[in-house]
């Protein structure tokens, strides 16, 4: 089966939504279908499915290697899948800004698995925005200003010992002597399964741009931000009992809305793994 064999509704904003198929219950020709397809709509939602946690392994290994993430904590038994929760009592969660999973690494994530395990009874959508248009949306002038930049991307002042997370009430978060060296991407990539441009910076862990410090590198930074959080680029998922959502980290960014204080929220993360990135 190929891409346009799949069902694919097309959802306002960013990505589509799969229908009629079991997430459990892949033929080889869904898998490689569904992987195609998220390369190219950056953001596959499906509805009804009810994946355990191997059946939520299985399919990410079917999909691309799994790549542990090393600061969240794991679901209990399964040191693979990270546990995304918010307690009733906290008022932090995790993933409430702009960003993309694991830019900070030399081979960032290609994407992540993302079930929903404990709702609240409302709110906790999740927003993700088109990286691929973003790009194609910029003006001559802009495009041709950020082509051959390249970006630092770091986690130290998010996930480190004096980080974003130490200060909050999941200071979990916050590793102390995990290594995290900073590393270097192309600002416009050329998506490694679509071959399309795409925009790759993000707010959480883009620092600054090679060879400016950050208040040099910030004026533009922010041009591409505030272009990037365009709403008409956005899709909101509002999440259900079943819901499943794959998105490709290299070509949307992907923000955790926190508007459920008082109630529960737990996420079952799988991150799988990219490879390095081209400049377009
Ligand atoms: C994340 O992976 O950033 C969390 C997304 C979510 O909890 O909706």
């Amino acid at each position: 089966m190929i891409a346009t064999q799949l069902r694919l509704d097309p959802l306002p904003g960013c990505g589509a939504r799969v229908k009629a198929v079991n997430l459990a219950d892949l033929t080889d020709a869904e898998v490689d279908g569904l992987r195609q397809a998220l390369f190219d709509h950056g953001l596959l939602i499906f509805r009804g499915q009810s994946l355990t946690p191997e059946q939520h392994i299985a399919l990410a290994e079917r999909l691309a290697p799994i790549d542990v993430n090393r600061f969240f904590p794991a679901a209990p038994g399964y040191p693979v899948i990270a546990k995304v929760e918010k307690t009733a009592d906290q008022m932090t969660n995790i993933g409430g800004g702009w960003h993309t999973d694991h830019s900070y690494d030399a081979e960032p994530a290609m994407g992540s698995v993302l079930v929903a395990r404990d709702l609240p009874p409302s709110g906790g959508d999740t927003l993700f925005a088109d990286m691929y248009a973003a790009y194609d949306t910029l003006d001559a002038e802009t495009k041709a200003q950020i082509a051959g930049l390249r970006a630092v991307h770091g986690s130290d002042h998010v996930f480190g010992e004096k980080g974003v997370y130490a200060q909050t009430d999941q200071p979990e978060l916050a590793k102390g002597g995990v290594e995290t060296p900073e590393t270097v991407h192309p600002v416009v990539i050329r998506h490694p399964g679509s071959g399309k441009s795409v925009l790759y910076v993000n707010p959480s862990f883009t620092l600054r741009f090679e060879g400016m410090t950050r208040e040099e590198s910030m004026p533009l930074l922010m041009k591409l931000y505030a272009h990037a959080m365009d709403m008409s680029r956005v899709h909101t998922l509002v999440w259900e009992p079943g819901t499943v959502a794959i998105w490709d980290n290299r070509a949307t960014w992907h923000f955790a809305k926190n508007d459920y204080h008082g109630h529960y929220r737990l996420m079952h993360r799988i991150t799988l793994a990219g490879c390095a990135l081209e400049a377009a």
